[in-house]
């Protein structure tokens, strides 16, 4: 009988469920696309209790498996492993309260989930349920997996090797030691977002140079046995904080790519370690840190594994999936690899024309979307593209994307505008996967989940300026065919028109909200940004006296 299994990321931040039917994925969420709150919720103690209500009852929906049917309730955090709870719930910063939480989950799930019996809930360890969401959700059946977040129950990394689907623990780090804690710490002294910014910091990085580098070598080091020590540094010394509407100096870029540089040293030396010990050719990555393209590019392209596999929701939300993994695994069913990260809403055909229908907008249903769309980008126009299930994880992968033409570099800021982003953030491309190599270097490829960065080659840089990172990379997804026939028509079609095969692929979404999930944020986001096309399954709705997403009328011969 195959087993059904909830996970759930509730304890942190980025609250999330999945669905293992049989061992198989079959849905998976995050909560802030559906309570439209980004991030969830506040990552603080008293939000422990908080749970992903609405992603757990849609996968259970979708799944067709009711609360009182679930074999299991996999929850990313085990209370067993955290410090011992002392009386007083408010010592260490209510740690004691987060703790007591947690112990108390199963009775809130039964209130969330009528019908749920509490004791089918399974706590794992949260790094485990980080490392499972890479080695089971990877193609691979034995390798290396290396987890590096803030912070789990008392620790921040995991190192260990798998062997067809177990996993062996080589050795964790425990707190204070935290590569996570040093960058959110980072983040928030430059004026950002802790638990949510980070990758801001890793953009405003390559504007800098790495010159605190030998003072950053004495406080975070690697202590040869799997481990790391990372002391606790006054960032003051080297930079002044940015307040809210302060501006960034070079001294905030330096300090950034000081920072990033020597994470990436760390990691390549962890790296090399767990290839030592394991003998491995294969790196499945999870963990926060993981969501660090840049560092997950050093690391493939001069660590010691031949291939790097990184889940796309590395940060927190992908422990949901990861716990349900490997709980669905302990209960003996045989796992299946995740193939795609569209595991989130999606709607049908009908479904759709009733949302526009009811918006009253007019909207139409040509004979193919893709060449639509790709009329509307030729012609420097911006698309919002709403297609199939929504992703699981932070990036946009060609099912809620703003697409825009790459040969125009005024289209970053044009972008940036539209999401209301700093200005120094890059917008990647999209690329189909069998003209990748020829305009892309220095990563893998395929690269489906926007994972790592790579070169632009030099003869095309100049061709898609508006994708091109100061530092002459770009964080690119490859678009198979096999797997995304509707996109990857889309840009032959644009192809066909421009030569290039490459289109801007960002996030639909606008400042500070989370990324569109169903078809009411799509209009909702239609009407308040500047887009000049929105493309909804098989419909599409022009933006009223936008020259890009006229109707094409053909030229008329007049004869006599
Ligand atoms: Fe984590």
């Amino acid at each position: 009988m195959p087993k059904r299994v909830l996970g759930v990321n509730a304890v942190f931040h980025d609250p999330a469920s999945a669905v293992v039917v049989g061992g198989r994925v079959v849905g998976a969420a995050e909560e802030e696309r559906f309570t439209r709150r980004k991030h969830g919720k506040v990552p603080v103690a008293f939000s422990t209790w908080e749970l992903p209500e609405r992603s757990a009852r849609w996968c259970l929906a979708y799944a067709g498996v009711t609360p009182e049917q679930l074999d299991a309730v996999a929850y990313s955090y085990d209370p067993g492993l955290a410090p011992a709870r002392s009386e007083d719930v408010t010592a260490d910063a209510w740690e004691g309260l987060r703790t007591l939480y947690v112990e108390r989950a199963p009775l809130f799930l039964r209130t969330a989930l009528p019908g749920l019996d509490p004791d089918v809930v399974r706590f794992v360890p949260h790094h485990v349920a980080h490392a499972a969401s890479a080695y089971l959700a990877s193609p691979f059946r034995s390798c290396a997996v290396l987890v590096l977040d803030g912070r789990g129950e008392a620790a921040s990394h995991l190192a260990g090797h798998v062997c067809d689907g177990a996993l062996e623990v080589l050795a964790t780090q425990r707190l204070p030691h935290s590569l996570g804690l040093v960058y959110e710490s980072l983040t928030v002294h430059l004026g950002f977002k802790r638990a949510s910014d980070e990758y801001k910091v890793m953009a405003l990085a390559s504007y800098g140079r790495p010159s605190l580098l030998g003072e950053l070598r004495d406080a975070m080091w690697t202590t040869g046995d799997g481990g790391f020590r990372a002391e606790p540094l006054d960032w003051k010394r080297f930079a002044p904080p940015v307040r809210p509407g302060d501006e960034w100096s070079a001294e905030h870029a330096d300090l950034a790519a000081s920072v990033q540089r020597r994470l990436e040293e760390i990691l390549l030396e962890l790296a090399r370690w767990l290839h030592e010990r394991t003998g491995e050719r294969a790196l499945a990555l999870a963990g926060g840190v993981a969501l660090n393209c840049v560092a997950n590019s050093r690391i493939w392209r001069e660590g010691p594994f031949d291939d790097v596999w990184v889940q796309p929701a590395a940060g927190d939300a992908g422990t949901a999936l990861g716990g349900a993994l490997f709980v669905a695994r302990e209960l003996g069913d045989s796992v299946s690899p995740m193939t795609a990260a569209a595991l989130g809403r999606g709607w049908s055909d009908d479904e759709l024309a009733g949302w526009l229908d009811r918006a009253g907008v007019v909207y139409e249903r040509p004979d193919d979307v893709a060449e639509v769309a790709a009329e509307t980008i030729a012609r420097n126009g911006v698309v919002a593209w709403f297609e199939g299930r929504a992703e699981y994880g932070p990036r946009a992968l060609g099912h809620r994307s703003l697409l825009a033409d790459p040969r125009y570099p005024a289209n970053l800021e044009r972008l940036n505008k539209v999401k209301g982003r700093e200005q120094f953030r890059p917008i990647a491309p999209m690329v189909l996967l069998e003209r990748a190599s020829q305009i892309f270097d220095g990563g893998p490829i395929p690269s489906p989940y926007m994972l790592f960065t790579h070169r632009v080659r030099e003869d095309w840089a100049e061709r898609i300026p508006a994708v091109v990172h100061v530092d002459g990379t770009a964080r690119i997804q490859t678009v198979d065919p096999a797997e995304e026939p509707l996109t990857a028509r889309m840009l032959r079609a644009y192809e066909r028109r421009t030569g290039v095969p490459v289109v801007v692929n960002t996030s639909l979404n606008t400042a500070g909200r989370p990324m569109v999930d169903d078809p009411r944020d799509a209009l909702e986001c239609f009407g308040s940004a500047r887009v000049d096309l929105l493309v909804m399954g098989p419909f599409a709705v022009r933006r009223p006296g936008s020259a890009a997403a006229a109707r094409v009328v053909r030229e008329q011969v007049l004869v006599g």
